[in-house]
């Protein structure tokens, strides 16, 4: 099968396109015939090795998992002897940051796994950026408790997590501010924010307006900017280090004093959390946001575009089988 493989880290052009072995499938798992997958800034931190810690995992001088590729959807080729959730045939999307191997024309996934069938009013391509920003957003929204009546304010509400923050709030009954260039507002009201600021003519923190909750979806704000925005007891919700990588360590340390708080939801990614996902794709509540589409051909220009940390929402890997 045809495959994008690294086996160092480095910029975009250290992936390739290969012929691989299609995966051997264990008793619990599907085959996947993967039709689209998504370049994500996991990936990108996962073929750059950055940050240097998460090497720890990845492995220490080179990638352990050479196959990138969290987020797919596609056809189920072929089940083990044990599967009892999927049938050949089902259309199904899910998540796998742990063996990845999206980015290319067939993985294996546990049936337990995050894996769920596919709306039927979505195709392959509209299903595949379901979850990665998803999770995330999700993930944050569950730790802050956030609930109808209270008022946030997403930073980045154009990006993966940002796009998906903004739905997911919006389906809550939540009032969202969102934080975006002016030439995205229409999209972010669209999305279902209540109001947009627009980060190249204002500086949001200066807003008048007290939050219960501001969530940096983007990493580029800190708490001590937002916190003159917060109620008393509101919380800053964070999604990367921060610009002095101070984030863990505060939020290791605010829950326990009074007053604000810093808060990280830890991804939880699970069956559960992509079923969630789909019932609120069928209902029309979530729909992932696309910006490019680029053939797994062209992976490479992907990563260099989702690298400028400018895309829309998601960027669209497609899957040819011809
Ligand atoms: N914790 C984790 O494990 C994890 C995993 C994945 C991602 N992340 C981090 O989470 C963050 C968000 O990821 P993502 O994929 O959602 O991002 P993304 O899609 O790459 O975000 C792109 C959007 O961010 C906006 N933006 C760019 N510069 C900005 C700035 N200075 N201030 C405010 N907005 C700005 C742009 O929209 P406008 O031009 O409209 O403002 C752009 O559309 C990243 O920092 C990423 O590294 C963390």
């Amino acid at each position: 099968m045809l495959a994008a493989v690294h086996t160092r880290y480095g910029p975009p052009d250290v992936v390739r396109l290969m012929d691989v072995p299609v995966p051997s499938m264990r008793d619990d798992e599907v085959l996947v015939k993967v039709y689209a997958s998504t370049v994500n800034r996991t990936d990108c931190g996962f073929r750059g090795g950055t940050p240097f810690f998460a090497r720890a995992f990845t492995g220490l001088s080179r990638p352990r998992v050479t196959i990138l590729g969290n987020e797919f959807a596609g056809e189920v080729e072929a089940v083990g002897l044990g599967v009892t959730r999927f049938a050949v045939g089902d259309r199904v999307f899910g998540y796998d940051d742990t063996a990845c191997g999206a980015h290319a024309q067939y993985l294996t996934i546990s049936e337990a796994a995050s894996l769920a069938q596919i709306p039927a009013n979505l195709t392959f391509a509209q299903a595949a950026p379901a979850t990665e920003g998803a999770h995330y957003a999700l993930t944050a929204i569950r730790k802050a408790r956030i609930r109808g009546g209270q008022r946030v304010l997403v930073n980045g509400a154009t990006g993966a997590i940002g796009s998906a923050a903004v739905q997911l709030l919006a389906t809550r009954g939540v009032p969202v501010t969102g934080v975006c260039d002016s030439a995205h507002r229409d999209l972010v009201l669209a999305w279902g924010a209540e109001r947009v600021i627009d980060r190249d003519v204002e500086d949001f923190t200066q807003d008048l307006q007290a939050y219960d909750v501001v969530f940096d979806a983007v990493g580029k704000s800190s708490f001590g900017r937002c916190r003159r925005l917060l109620t008393p007891h509101g919380v800053f919700l964070w999604t990367d280090l921060g610009p002095g990588g101070q984030n863990p360590v505060l939020s290791l340390v605010t829950p326990w004093l009074p007053g604000r708080s810093v808060l990280f939801g830890y991804p939880r990614h699970d069956q559960a959390m992509v079923n969630e996902l789909k019932d609120l794709m069928e209902a029309g509540r979530f729909r992932p946001v696309i910006d490019r589409r680029y053939p797994l051909a062209e992976i490479v220009d992907a990563y260099r575009f989702v690298e400028t940390g400018q895309k829309i929402g998601n960027v669209v890997i497609t899957v040819d089988h011809t």
